[in-house]
């Protein structure tokens, strides 16, 4: 199939294949997403097959906003869910809520719930109310690979597999939305993401957050995820004169490594280097970019080093945790 670039002023031609049930990858404020018309069995599993994605990782639909939620979910809308949609959508937000049975087997991968976000990107609400049904989206990269940012991204994992990408720059946000499961009292955190947890628990008080060794309740996050080619090893700590030894040992065991880090580490010359900066909202806005072209460089390893944080820097910590092959505590 051939893949055709649009402009964010030519979105027409993406509304109607949404309509004719093929896929559309578009611009969202967190990542791109791949789309297809969510209440269609037969075009939402067509996402599985051009992602490689696993039967048992369920979609999230996307929605102009709350009423549009309404006819999706079964009973009355957890209280938790109605809080946090009246603070947070649209924006990087999804809930998870009981499912009407009238959805899609594929989009919630056969579970009795489904995942619901309201996107602020204009493209991504103006394709949602020209289909005239919710969207179902995962990120609109190969399965395992880091979250496209760009359409550039898009392409290069994508092309030649799905009908439209519409190019709208470089997504705001850079990581995935927070996902809620609101159907347990308190709500739980599936995923954190470009939502701070903080100002979820300012709204619906403490919430769980589910250990690493725990049971993994969204299916998605039990896989490894966000990885470039080059294996990722992942330096977990704030002591730069620690994490500059062990660059250098890396180094010494696997040849070119190309390092991503936040500000100060020293590194050889001829070590290739992005940095992140100090700043968690920044930072998490560069992730996924700065994988995808240190990566394109063919280094042996990509070391990254990034210690405890808060806020959005816990999201780039959970991104690192499921890319990395070997993580590294200091
Ligand atoms: O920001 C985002 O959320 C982006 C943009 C495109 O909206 N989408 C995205 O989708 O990140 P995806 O498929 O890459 O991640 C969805 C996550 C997965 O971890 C999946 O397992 C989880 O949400 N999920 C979906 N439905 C669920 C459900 N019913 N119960 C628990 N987890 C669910
Ligand atoms: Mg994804």
């Amino acid at each position: 199939m051939e893949t055709k670039i649009l402009t964010t002023h030519e979105i027409s031609p993406a509304i109607r294949a949404l309509k004719a049930g093929e896929l559309v990858a578009f611009p969202t404020e967190t990542v791109y997403g791949l789309g297809a018309d969510g209440l269609s069995q037969a075009a939402s599993e067509k996402i599985f097959y051009a992602k490689g994605r696993p039967a048992d990782n369920p979609l999230i639909l996307h929605v102009g906003g709350h009423d549009d939620l309404l006819p999706l979910v079964a009973g009355p809308l957890p209280a938790a869910a109605e809080k946090l949609i009246d603070a947070f959508w649209p924006g990087p937000l999804t809930v998870v809520v009981p499912a009407r049975p009238e959805i899609p087997q594929a989009v919630r991968a056969g579970l009795n719930t489904v995942a619901v976000r309201s996107p602020s990107h204009p493209v991504a609400r103006a394709l949602i109310a020209g289909l005239g049904h919710p969207i179902a989206a995962p990120s609109a990269n190969v399965s395992g690979r880091p979250s496209p940012t760009t359409a550039a991204a898009v392409w290069e994992d994508l092309k030649g597999r799905i009908a439209y990408i519409i190019d709208g720059g470089a997504s705001e946000v850079g990581v995935e939305s927070l996902v809620i499961d609101c159907t347990t009292v308190p709500p739980t955190i599936l995923r954190p993401g470009g939502l701070d947890v903080a100002l979820v628990e300012g709204i619906v008080g403490q919430v769980q957050q589910p250990s690493g060794d725990g049971p993994i309740r969204a299916p998605g996050m039990k896989y490894r995820h966000y990885a470039p080619n080059a294996p990722v090893i992942w330096i977990d700590t704030l002591d730069e004169a620690a994490a500059a030894e062990k660059i250098a040992e890396l180094q010494r065991g696997y040849g070119t490594v190309a390092v991503l880090c936040r500000d100060n580490i020293p590194v050889d010359r001829d070590v290739r280097c992005m940095r992140l900066g100090t700043d968690d909202t920044s930072a998490a806005h560069q992730l996924f970019h700065a994988l995808r072209t240190l990566d394109s460089h063919h280094p042996d390893a990509l070391v990254v080093v990034w210690g405890e944080s808060q806020g959005l820097g816990l999201a780039v910590r959970n991104r690192l945790s499921k890319a990395a092959s070997e993580r590294v505590v200091l």
